[in-house]
């Protein structure tokens, strides 16, 4: 019950038929849906010609059938080269659609008998305007099987042709086409984006093929390892600029249906997947320089760039491209290096070979009004997407379901590029907050799932998307870089260099990774590997969740257990290795590196982990593993102590996840919630960032979970008293705020220490914040806030203020000239404690000439964080999620974030049960945020029990600490 529209029939049907010559067939498409729908025996979902859903999704399990009802492509035809011409329309036509033509052939080899040709085709017209063909042709003298037949499949997303007889095996086929598409302001496919330039509309045509979405360009064998070359032609209008991922070969100006056009051409693409293919039409310009013969350039819209706001990714870009070179020793494998900044833009950024694209506020700096965490983002994003230039790239994976490993390794190494770049940052360390922490709070659900999937358990386009979570990107993360550590950083990044050598221009699966780094582990002498890297690593990507390893000092035990934070939590997925781990310690003795310890069973002696009076152990040094530890009573004790009158002599990452673990194990009910708590105590002398962020993250559970009870005000009290020498410091050293800290974590440390003082109400603070906004809105051209402190003092004041405090706030949005500029505005107005302004800024986000769709599900989850916004998010969720989720769906984390900002707080039964409902209301499921949605299920149900079993002890607690 395959869902097929018929687009031709057979000859017999009276369609058109030419046959040129022996050696060419062609068939025209005709576009009969509406006479050929009625045959189709009214399948459901049914959707509409122009592509736009009409009808209820499937409720019935689909039986494929025919090979066009696989997701996955046949095996029998192998692409080897694509022309690919496409025009894409910057004006309305008289409909006032956008739209773009194209014309496009690709030469394929045939290796098994078919008389089938399935080719990814989704949303393109193959119109009977005159002159719209598709032609097969044979090579080399071959005759080419007259076509049948042709149709669309829309649920696989295929163009069927289907042969009279079968092709034959070892012979090259061209098969072309004509087609149009739309460029919709969808931010997927060949796409449209719009902005003005001095008051003037300008709309440029851009891409985004990752994960599926090349078929929405042109046909293609859209699979990542149905490589081929391609050879792009673009044809615009005179003033638009043209760039693909290869160097333009020429041009020429010249008429086309009567409109004077530009046609582009460009040099043949490197063998290449579809996903990493990007076309770009606008009125950019671009500043540039070159490295070694390698032309590197910044796009951007003209206001942009005149204002020099692309000069720090320029300066970032060569740097982490020589770091790149050196570290996998091959150089860079393209002759240009182009980066983009889009007005619109679904995800982060986009690792299409050597024409990457970005959001505005990943590429553009503004040295006088960008904060120094808008400039981390920006050489930490640049660094991630230029690694994907040789990994994921150069090498790829054959199929999304080892996504982990691409991901994964980009988000490790992008911290070594960026340190690179920015040296005295110690960005090294930032992955212990920016994605260790955040995968140990998802991978310690039972409703985790492995790093690694079967190949077959991903097949269509939602599942792909689902495979983009916080698990791939930061537990890969994680896992790599432990086994960068237990190698050492030579031995990982040589075994990287052998294998992105072996297989440039080809596919691999995750385990040729692990064959390489064994070849050369094998090959160094001294280096002891209990196992070989393929046993170690299977414990940590074919099972999920990460253990905590308890050591008792006081014998020298070491064992490991399966963390979950919830204990009675039941994990149904078996585990083929029962939930143990091959475990690489590093540690420290009374405040000595030891030699690294492999832990290697469940409950190991180590006898040299026995300490006696004053002695302590700390495990995990540097967090270089990916698991919690836990202590004996006296160990907990020793190292409490050691915080309060030494906490320097443990390392900086340590002394936040002491923290973090404590917290944790607390919640999993390992340890006391009070032994937890006093792993803060010490922060009234703690100057550090890491830790105290690691801590307020931590907190801030605390506060989502009693914000709205009588445990808050205590709370709070506590806060106050550990933030307020904090905050003195920074008053201190920044002569009253007139300065900023010169370190970067400093910066950022000042920033936490402004906006927790003055949300728990630390005297003088609300005063400046107020004083400062006001001087803002007595006169809008002279800002006095400075960049670092403007999303918190916005927020801030705009949550003392009213209407008029928002609507200023909105001008400014509406007026802002720099993109990072409008993002802090935008996250700002959700800080209003006002009820019907947040009201009606939930309204705007669905309105896209105020909030960029890019932008919605993000502002509906700031408004969702804010106490009074909840419940507000909550239902307008709720209310409009079918519209919601067809429009806006799409983005990278999008729901997965939206899921989670809204559900962050839930805590009562209540809640649980409205979200039970919620789910059991969408039989369409939830897409990508399928997971998400279980997640949330799961840490609410955890949450409920937490606050019950807690609330009082944490009660008394606070009390007692600040009484
Ligand atoms: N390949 C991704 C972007 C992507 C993901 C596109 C999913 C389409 C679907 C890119 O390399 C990436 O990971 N971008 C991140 C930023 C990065 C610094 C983690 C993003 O977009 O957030
Ligand atoms: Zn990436």
């Amino acid at each position: 019950m395959g869902k097929v529209y018929y687009v031709s029939k057979n000859i017999g049907l009276g369609l058109l038929v030419l046959v040129i010559s022996a050696l060419v067939t062609i068939i025209a498409l005709s576009i009969a849906y509406d006479k050929e729908r009625a045959k189709n025996q009214g399948q459901p979902g049914h959707r509409a010609s122009d592509g736009s859903s009409t009808s209820p999704p499937f409720t019935t399990p689909f039986t494929p059938k025919e090979p066009w009802d696989y997701y996955r492509l046949p095996k029998s035809l192998i692409p080897e080269s694509y022309q690919v011409t496409l025009w894409p329309q910057l004006q309305p036509n008289a409909d006032g659609m956008y739209v773009f033509t194209g014309y496009s052939s690709v030469i394929f080899r045939c290796v098994k008998e078919t008389d089938l040709i399935i080719i990814h085709s989704k949303k393109l017209n193959f119109t009977t305007v005159l002159g719209n063909h598709i032609i097969l042709m044979g090579l080399g003298g071959v005759t080419p099987p007259a076509i049948r037949r042709t149709w669309l499949v829309e649920r696989t997303e295929y163009l069927v042709v289907q042969l009279r007889w079968k092709l034959t095996v070892g012979a090259s086929y061209k098969l072309h086409s004509k087609f149009t598409g739309e460029l919709a302001d969808d931010l997927q496919g060949f796409y449209r984006s719009e902005y003005t330039d001095n008051g003037v509309k300008k709309v440029l045509a851009t891409s985004q093929m990752q994960a599926t979405f090349a078929r929405k360009a042109f046909p293609c064998f859209d699979e990542p390892a149905m490589k081929a070359t391609f050879n792009v032609t673009l044809i615009h209008d005179r003033g638009t600029v043209a760039l693909s991922n290869s160097k333009e070969k020429d041009y020429s100006d010249t008429v086309k249906d009567g409109v004077p056009v530009r046609v582009t051409t460009f040099e043949p693409t490197k063998t290449m997947s579809t996903y990493l293919l990007a076309f770009l039409v606008s009125e950019f310009i671009s500043i540039q320089s070159s490295q070694n013969h390698l032309l590197i350039r910044i796009w951007a819209q003209r206001k942009a760039i005149a204002d020099g706001q692309g000069e720090y990714a320029l300066n970032v870009t060569g740097p982490i491209l020589q770091f790149y070179g050196k570290y996998y020793n091959v150089s860079y494998p393209l002759s240009k290096s182009d980066q983009v900044a889009l007005p619109d833009f679904n995800s982060g950024a986009m690792e299409n070979w050597g024409l990457v694209m970005y959001r505005e506020t990943g590429l553009l700096y503004d040295p006088t009004l960008s904060s120094t965490g808008n400039k981390e983002r920006i050489v930490t994003i640049i660094s991630h997407e230029l690694a994907h230039m040789w990994f994921g790239n150069l090498v790829t994976l054959q199929w999304w379901n080892d996504l982990w490993l691409n991901e994964g390794f980009a988000s490790y190494v992008e911290y070594l590029g960026a340190d690179y770049a920015e040296p005295t940052w110690n960005m090294k360390d930032y992955i212990l907050l920016y994605d260790m922490q955040r995968a140990f709070a998802v991978d310690a659900l039972a409703s985790s799932h492995p790093l690694s999937r079967k190949e077959e358990e991903v097949n269509e386009p939602s599942e792909i998307n689902e495979m983009f979570n916080t698990i791939s990107y930061s537990k890969g993360a994680a896992v790599l870089r432990m086994l960068s550590e237990f190698l050492t950083e030579p031995v990982f990044a040589k075994g990287i260099s052998s294998y992105l050598n072996t297989f440039a221009f080809n596919n691999t699966v995750y385990e040729d990774l692990w064959n390489h780094l064994q070849k050369v582990v094998d090959k160094t002498p001294g280096l002891h590997v209990p196992y070989s890297v393929h046993e170690i690593m299977n414990r940590w990507t074919l099972q999920m969740g990460f253990p905590v390893v308890t050591i008792d000092t006081q014998t020298g035990t070491v064992s490991q257990k399966h963390f979950l934070l919830d204990p009675s939590s039941v994990v149904e997925r078996p585990s083929p290795f029962n939930y143990t781990w091959f475990i690489p310690i590093k540690w420290m003795k009374n405040g000595l590196d030891q030699q690294q310890y492999w832990l290697l069973k469940k409950t190991d002696v180590h006898s040299s982990m026995r300490v006696s009076g004053e002695g302590w152990v700390l495990a995990n040094t540097n967090v270089s593993g990916y698991f919690r530890v836990n202590y004996d009573a006296n160990n907990w004790a020793r190292l409490l102590s050691l915080l309060n009158t030494d906490h320097k002599a443990l390392p900086v990452m340590n002394r936040a996840q002491i923290i973090d673990d404590a917290f944790n194990l607390a919640r999993a009910q390992i340890i006391s919630t009070t032994l937890a708590l006093k792993t803060t105590k010490y922060l009234s002398k703690e100057r550090d960032y890491i830790p105290w962020q690691s801590a307020l993250k931590n907190l801030g559970y605390y506060i989502l979970m009693f914000e709205r009870t009588e445990v808050y005000g205590p709370l709070q009290a506590y806060l106050k008293k550990q933030i307020k020498p904090l905050f003195e410091y920074f008053k201190t050293i920044t002569s009253d705020w007139t300065k900023v800290p010169a370190g970067h974590s400093d910066q950022y440390n000042q920033i936490d220490a402004i906006g927790i003082a003055c949300g728990v109400g630390v005297e003088g603070c609300r005063e400046l914040i107020q004083g400062w906004y006001k001087q803002w809105m007595e006169n809008p051209n002279q800002n006095p806030i400075h960049p670092n402190l403007k999303s918190t003092v916005y927020c801030k004041a705009i949550a003392f203020g009213g209407a008029e405090e928002w609507d200023f706030a909105w001008r400014m949005f509406e007026n802002a000239s720099l993109a990072s500029e409008a993002s802090k505005l935008r996250s700002a107005m959700a800080c209003t404690k006002i009820p019907w302004l947040l009201n009606r800024y939930l309204e705007y986000t669905l309105d896209p000439a105020k909030i960029r769709k890019q932008d919605a599900t993000s502002t509906i989850q700031y408004i969702a964080g804010n106490v009074i916004g909840l419940p507000l998010a909550w239902n307008f969720v709720r209310e409009r999620w079918s519209y919601i989720s067809q429009q806006y769906g799409r983005g990278l984390f999008a729901f997965h974030n939206l899921v989670n900002g809204i559900t962050m707080r839930f805590s009562t039964e209540f809640e649980l049960q409205e979200l039970k409902e919620f789910k059991e209301h969408h039989h369409a499921g939830f897409g990508s945020a399928t997971l998400a949605m279980e997640q949330a299920i799961e840490k609410t149900t955890a949450n409920i029990k937490w606050v019950t079993e807690n609330k009082a002890e944490v009660l008394k607690w606070f009390t007692e600490e600040t009484t």
